[in-house]
């Protein structure tokens, strides 16, 4: 039986993952969600090797450093005991698909909320794909973290409201802190 064969038990990610397969779950994760964490286990499932690679946006106002963006991750990661190969790192000299070619990957994974999302990421997909031909695959979150966002959660905390529904434990007792 070849990779792409169904052999008649369904278990998610394994009966057609691709041989050798490296995915780039990219974004600004300031701070990582429930959301985020639901995406990372999922392509986590789906590829050999997972990137979360922590990007700076220049559209958007940082709230975390990048190096504490990226420790949240790791902690989250262990934390929930999710299961792969998974490398967490930051990327901050050029375009994401370069960071995506010197690590061999040829697709990003992103979590697709609403049709707002959908907006968002159709024109990165696209100039991902014309730049360096690295595919985007959309996930879709569980519903009950659909309407979970980084930027929700900066504001319910700044605020002083209660965040623990929406992030990792790592994130909730850093965000008191702080
Ligand atoms: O979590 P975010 O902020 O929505 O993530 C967006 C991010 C960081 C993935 C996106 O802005 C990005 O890919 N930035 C890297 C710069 C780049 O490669 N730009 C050109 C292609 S879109």
């Amino acid at each position: 039986m070849n990779a792409l064969e169904y052999n008649g038990t369904i278990t998610p990610g394994l009966f057609w993952r691709p041989m050798n397969s490296i995915a780039v779950v990219p974004g600004s994760f300031d701070p990582v969600t429930l959301g985020h964490l639901d995406v990372i286990e999922r392509a986590a499932g789906l590829f050999d090797e997972v990137h979360v690679v922590v990007v700076h946006n220049p559209g958007k106002t940082a709230l975390l450093p990048i190096a504490q963006r990226v420790s949240l991750i790791e902690r989250s990661i262990a934390d929930a005991e999710i299961d792969g190969n998974i490398v967490v790192a930051s990327w901050s000299v050029g375009l994401l698909v370069d960071y995506c070619t010197d690590v061999g990957a040829h697709v990003l994974v992103k979590g697709i909320r609403s049709q707002v999302d959908v907006a968002y990421e159709t024109p990165m997909a696209i100039v991902n794909r014309n730049l360096a031909a690295v595919e985007t695959v959309f996930m879709l979150p569980d519903p009950s973290h659909a309407h979970v966002s980084s930027s929700l959660v900066r504001q319910v905390s700044s605020l002083g409201g209660d965040v623990r529904p929406y992030v990792p434990s790592a994130v909730y007792e850093y965000l008191k802190q702080t």
